[in-house]
């Protein structure tokens, strides 16, 4: 019989990793009170607001503004930046969607950028090299968690004049040469969807220490009110992004162990580059050493399928998942989207910018391909694991190499590897 699960052999793991998402009396306290408090609105409440200044401060930031998922706090930052039509937004090519439709939201348009051949995540020097007179900001993702270089883009923002927003949906409690990410430039966004490393299955974050930013994005966030005044005056153009008590009171339970779950998932992860990168074909994602704590959403690494017998990223993920090790495929290049391709993006942009060639839809970005397509991703919940958990990881690769030949006769979609001669 096949030593391989997926072909009926034994599983690599012998035990389930730990639940996601964690929970415990403090999260069925704290939705008591607020049920038996009937404050359930944002408004009036005390929960959503206690967790904004918490949030904040943990980063590092005076602001914290609640909204309703990820989307939402890019979608916000966007309009309280004030883009118009014909502005451009600096945004990596990989990347969620949402980092570019934001901006689109905005009526502007996101300039598509490659990422770095290591650390997937924005390389300032094809950024500074996408600057056009209609550039007004650069959205950093940090990728898996893993800051972009904060430094240059910081450096370029500053020398060009534009402004630096970081998309920390996958990075709360990261840091950049200790300092935390989401205060590098005029603010941050997170998401506390239930995949990201604290969650109410739902909910977003702006943390900003810009005070006139600050009071744009909560304005519109709540249909362009303004603090203190009367409840039926609304001041600037704005929308209903408001976060409910109910998720502020679990959000607030869940950055309670924040902390000691970043750092086991951070030691977890280097013990995996150190063991991971003797594998020969596996690539794990660089770690700068400017960053002094990764909030590790992912362990990224790359795969050389020439290595695995030309087995295809889709088979080594279902043997890979077959062994009990959850992993998955990574973002397609956003340039790649139905929406760039079949000219939909087009709609939300205006004048000459609304017909103009875009010429990164011309060009090649090969370590975004790279990254799309041959790395994989073991989700964070698996990061919070103890030793054996790591060590089964670590088996199940090997053993999915060991025995890559017998993988590869099965996969359909692999790339047959010429014997050497
Ligand atoms: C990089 C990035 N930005 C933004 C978002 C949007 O967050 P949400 O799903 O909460 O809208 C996500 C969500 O997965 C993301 O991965």
């Amino acid at each position: 019989m096949s030593e391989l699960a997926l072909l009926g052999g034994k599983k690599s793991k012998s035990k389930p990793f730990p639940a996601w998402p964690q929970f415990d009396d403090t999260e069925r306290r704290g939705l008591n009170e607020v049920l038996e408090s009937r404050v359930w609105w944002r408004t009036p409440g005390t929960r959503t607001l206690e967790f904004e200044g918490a949030f904040a401060r943990f980063h590092g930031a005076r602001h914290g503004i609640a909204v309703t998922n990820g989307t939402a706090a890019l979608e916000v930052t966007m309009a309280a930046l004030g883009l118009k039509p014909g502005d451009e937004v600096i945004v990596p090519n990989f990347t969620f969607v949402a980092t570019a439709s934001a901006v689109l939201f905005a009526n502007a348009l996101p300039v598509l950028v490659d990422v770095r051949p290591d650390t997937y995540c924005l390389d300032p020097q094809l950024a500074e090299a996408a600057i056009t007179p209609h550039t007004k900001a650069i959205i950093a993702v940090h990728m898996g968690g893993h800051p972009a270089d904060l430094d240059a883009l910081k450096d370029l923002a500053a020398r060009k004049g534009i402004i630096l927003v970081e998309d920390c949906a996958h990075a709360h409690a990261s840091e950049w040469r200790g300092q935390r990410v989401g205060t590098f430039g005029i603010g941050g966004t997170f998401s506390f969807q239930s995949s990201k490393l604290m969650t109410a299955g739902e909910g977003g974050m702006i943390i900003s220490n810009d005070d006139e930013f600050e009071r744009q994005a909560r304005s519109i966030h709540d249909c362009g009110r303004m603090p203190g005044e009367w409840f039926y005056s609304h001041f600037i153009y704005g929308s209903n992004y408001r976060l409910s008590e109910w998720q502020g009171v679990i959000l607030m339970a869940q950055l309670g162990r924040l902390d000691e779950q970043t750092r086991r998932r951070h030691q977890n992860a280097r013990w995996l580059d150190r063991e991971l990168g003797q594998i020969p074909g596996i690539t794990p994602q660089r770690l700068d050493e400017r960053c002094t704590r990764n909030g590790q959403y992912a362990y990224i690494f790359h795969v050389d399928s020439k290595q695995f017998a030309g087995i295809s990223t889709e088979g080594f993920i279902a043997a890979m998942n077959a062994e009990g090790v959850p992993n998955q495929a990574s973002y397609p290049p956003l340039h790649e989207l139905d929406m760039f391709r079949n000219g939909e993006y087009r709609k939300r942009l205006s004048g000459a910018q609304a017909t103009a060639e875009h010429a990164f839809l011309r060009q090649s970005f090969p370590h975004t391909q790279r990254a799309a397509w041959e790395t994989v991703w073991i989700p964070q919940p698996a990061l919070l694991g103890d030793e054996t958990d790591m060590r089964e990881i670590v088996a199940a690769i090997r053993k999915i190499q060991a025995n890559a030949k017998e993988l590869a006769a099965h996969d359909t979609h692999a790339t047959p590897v010429p014997a050497r001669g």
